[in-house]
């Protein structure tokens, strides 16, 4: 194969050079190409645009392939825990026992969050969107850790990212227990990552907190799918922000808004509200069927569908084994498993959503085991901002080291050509 591809422009010959990934993915490497042809490309939505190269995470939507630095998202999920896949997903490989109990180590001391925080926190009306309280908590964290990062640092670097690993946890239950108007819960450095996070979420006040190991792993695998998906919206906007050189904290905050949105995930809580309703309305799966495919309906099936990925989303796979086996081993039984899994099962055979390579995606089970291992509605992708944090961090230093030009698109402008100003009284 030819290592170039020949653009033809106004009848000129322009060669571009290609560049190729490691699992053979080959990209047009157009960077010469406004400077050499005056013209640019056009791509709205970036359906077909790499924006960066990358080590971190590798997937194959058309073969359904999720792999973190080269390890299956089966296998990671099965053997490993949250705080070793986020240590890989920073730096590169998993951690041997000292690395990852040094990790830890500095991450515990970091754990304290500002009590003023809590002033902050208090503003906010009870129900305020959880997602709203948090991008805003974790900007508010910046003005108690002040100094831009050094990139060039690596002891400034990986101090930033123990802080924010060990400070954003709390944050989340702060946010979930400040919902419920229960009195906010500390990090407790004698417990794992995981543990930790269900003790400050669930503890009752004046309780010792019982870990239930059921919770405690499926929360663990939960993490591990969201922790990085490669240039999704909220990743591309992490990556984004951080290259104006915008600080670690403040690119993770505008990471969170963007993950917020419903086609994005959003779509966790709104996958969940979309099984109640049908529930509600009776249970009836081949209505809203009928409704997602119909084009003058706004109606869309949520949880279904991906930019990437025209197989089956390999999380979805495992999250929804998961659910089963959380269900059964909290004796819960949820209609709302069944309403999903009939969904599924019709989408599967029918024409359009098989034309259209629609399968259920990773959120589309998720918010069944949140539900059942007591997070409400509203805090799901909360749980999932939790998980996407080590992928963001790792993209945002992969991008500051790769030393990245500032994300700056072009566009083709389409409004009026030049007009004669004309003052307010004359318009
Ligand atoms: N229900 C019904 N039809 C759908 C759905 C759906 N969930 N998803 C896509 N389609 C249809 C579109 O209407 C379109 O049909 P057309 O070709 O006849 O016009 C076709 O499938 C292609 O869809 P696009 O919107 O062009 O695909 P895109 O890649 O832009 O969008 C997205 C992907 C946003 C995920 C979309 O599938 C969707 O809205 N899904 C529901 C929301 C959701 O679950 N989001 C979570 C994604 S995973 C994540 O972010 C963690």
């Amino acid at each position: 194969m030819s290592d170039k591809a020949t653009l033809i422009l106004n009848d000129k010959s322009y060669e571009l050079p290609l560049v190729k990934g490691t699992e053979n993915e080959i990209g047009i490497d157009i960077k010469s190409l406004r400077a050499s042809t005056g013209a640019i490309t056009l791509d709205p939505g970036f359906k077909n645009t790499g924006s960066c190269e990358s080590s971190i995470t590798y997937l194959d939507g058309e073969k359904g392939i999720l792999r973190y630095a080269g390890y299956a998202i089966e296998d990671l999920t099965n053997r490993a825990n949250f705080l070793e896949v986020a240590y890989l997903l920073i730096f590169g490989e998993l951690p041997n026992e000292a690395q990852y109990n040094k990790f830890f180590d500095d991450i515990k001391k970091q754990s304290y969050v500002n009590y003023n925080m809590v002033r902050i926190l208090d503003g906010f009306p009870k129900s305020a969107h959880p997602m709203g309280v948090l991008a805003s908590l974790t900007s508010a964290l910046i003005s108690f850790n002040p100094k831009t990062v050094d990139v060039e640092s690596d002891e400034e670097m990986y101090k930033a990212i123990v802080k924010i690993m060990a400070k954003f946890p709390v944050l989340t239950a702060w946010v979930f227990r400040n919902s419920k108007d229960e009195v906010l819960t500390e990090s407790d450095s004698d417990l794992d990552y995981v543990e930790n996070l269900c003790q400050m979420f669930f503890k009752e006040e004046g309780k010792k907190y019982e870990q239930n190991p059921v919770i405690v792993n499926a929360l663990n695998q939960l993490l591990i799918l969201h922790a990085d998906h490669e240039q999704n919206c909220s990743t591309s906007t992490v990556r984004i922000v951080g290259s104006s050189h915008a600080g670690l904290f403040a690119s993770i905050s505008a990471g969170i808004s963007a993950l917020w949105g419903r086609l994005h995930g959003g779509a966790n809580q709104a996958v969940l509200e979309m099984l109640d309703a049908i529930m509600e309305d009776g249970g009836d799966t081949k209505k809203f069927m009928q409704k997602a495919k119909d084009k003058n309906d706004p109606f869309r099936l949520m949880g279904f569908g991906h930019r990437v990925y025209k197989n089956f989303d390999p999380r979805a796979r495992i999250i929804k084994k998961a659910a089963d086996e959380v269900l059964n081993d909290l004796g819960v039984s949820d209609p709302v498993l069944d309403i999903a899994k009939g969904l599924e099962e019709e989408a599967l055979k029918d024409s359009y959503f098989v034309d259209r390579k629609l399968y259920p995606n990773v959120d589309f089970y998720s918010g069944v085991i949140y539900k059942a291992i007591g997070i409400p509605v509203e805090m799901f992708t909360v749980m999932f901002a939790l998980g996407r944090l080590p992928g963001w961090i790792g993209q945002w230093r992969e991008m500051r080291l790769q030393k990245q030009p500032i994300g700056r698109p072009r566009q083709i402008y389409v409004g009026p050509t030049h007009r004669e100003f004309k003052p307010l009284a004359e318009r």
